[in-house]
């Protein structure tokens, strides 16, 4: 196989070779400085490789034959199933397909929530992934932004009483499962209870859990966000905790919805239900061999090394002045916003006044006191 691809690059000039090479350097380098971004580089999908050299495509619904065969389908149901038994779903109630990633998910929950409710305001708080705003412009959907707590939950408070305003009208409530910024969860209980409060008898909820959708159901008394909550939709990203080359997730919904707006496509002989034609049939196939070899309980261990990895970062950070903090189930470190040079070589997000860092499976000890060492050595540095 190596030796294979080494004589395939002989087909390139010593330019482009040279090219090729010097960057898959930068990335080594590049890719040993990620604090801030939730993507785990603990994977190893060369068994894989080999698929690569056909045209796989899972154009149509997994969960239906198509006419175009060269598919991953069955794979991709396994992967499916691995999702909903983490989110107390089922596969006669329960439906998904394997999509590009969080976005695509949420684009996928608010287009079923639009179909039953066209007249729905949608109701999201200010710490929302900018995805949704996007995809709110995109659907052409009414919408309110609600007001975050300083912590980055939604301010309950502010969705009962703008809600009730507008009582006449559906709601459709973007729920955050893990922010970007603080990994903070939005709680899924406690917003049926504000429209039960409200007599509110249509509404629909999508869940938001790129990271933490695969944080959650490994850690003991995290908030409920699952299917068990009566929650429409969820979006759950596969390239942030599981890790994958290529960037991948799953959106998970009732299964009624789908037959909604499901259209029969003769071309490809299958029911169009995702909203990509062509997918990925090589993501499925990665998620599911992560599934197969790490298991559910290898999943629990990773996140809860990164939990305990994270509470050595707040201390640690705390110890030098910096005011870190975060969640009890989440492996996001916020702190106030750091010096840009320490920013930028770490790859940190910042937003407003705040930086954060992200404990994923590939961040060790080292690289949380090489940070430490970087912050305390700008100190008082200009930016
Ligand atoms: C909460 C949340 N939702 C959605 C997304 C979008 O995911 P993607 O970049 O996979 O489209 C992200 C990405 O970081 C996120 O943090």
């Amino acid at each position: 196989m190596v030796s294979t691809r080494v004589k395939k690059l002989e087909l390139l000039s010593n330019e482009d070779k040279a090219y090729l090479t010097n960057l898959r350097e930068e990335l080594n380098i590049q890719a040993k400085q990620v604090l801030g971004y939730p993507c785990s580089q603990v994977f190893d999908y060369s068994p894989l490789y080999d698929f690569l050299s056909l045209p796989i495509n899972n154009i149509g619904d997994p969960y239906l034959a198509s006419s175009f065969r060269v598919n991953t389908h069955e794979i991709e149901k396994q992967v499916l199933d691995e999702f909903l038994t983490l989110t107390s779903g089922d596969k006669s109630n329960h439906w998904g397909y394997v999509t590009n990633g969080g976005t695509e998910g949420n684009m996928y929950g608010l287009f079923l929530a639009r179909e039953l409710l066209p007249q729905g305001i949608v109701y999201y708080s200010e710490e929302t992934h900018y995805s949704v705003t996007k995809i709110l412009r995109v659907l052409n959907l009414r919408n309110i932004m609600i007001r975050s707590q300083d912590d980055g939950v939604i301010d309950y408070d502010d969705l009962r009483e703008t809600i009730r305003i507008y009582r006449d009208v559906p709601p459709i409530i973007i729920a955050n499962i893990g922010t970007t910024m603080k990994g903070a969860v939005d709680e899924i209980n406690r917003i049926k209870g504000i429209l039960k409060e409200l007599s509110i008898p249509n509404y629909y909820i999508h869940g938001d859990a790129a990271l933490s959708g695969m944080i959650l159901p490994f850690l003991q008394q995290a908030p409920a966000f699952d299917f068990s909550t009566g929650v429409d939709s969820i979006a759950i990203s596969g390239h942030k905790m599981i890790g994958s080359p290529i960037p991948c997730g799953v959106v998970l919904s009732k299964r009624a919805h789908v037959e909604r707006i499901a259209r029969l496509v003769e071309y490809v002989g299958s029911r169009d239900t995702t909203i990509s034609g062509s997918r990925n049939g090589v993501t499925p196939l990665f998620m599911w061999y992560a599934f197969k070899t790490k298991g559910h309980d290898g999943f629990r261990e990773l996140v809860q090394s990164c939990i305990q990895l994270a509470d050595f970062a707040v201390q640690a950070l705390n110890e030098i002045g910096i005011l870190a903090w975060r969640h009890p189930y989440s492996t996001t470190v916020v702190m106030p916003r750091l010096n840009l040079t320490v920013v930028k070589k770490w790859q940190l997000a910042i937003y407003k006044d705040i930086s954060h860092m992200i404990i994923m499976p590939n961040v060790n000890r080292q690289h949380i006191e090489s940070l430490l060492k970087d912050i305390q050595d700008s100190d008082g540095e200009e930016e």
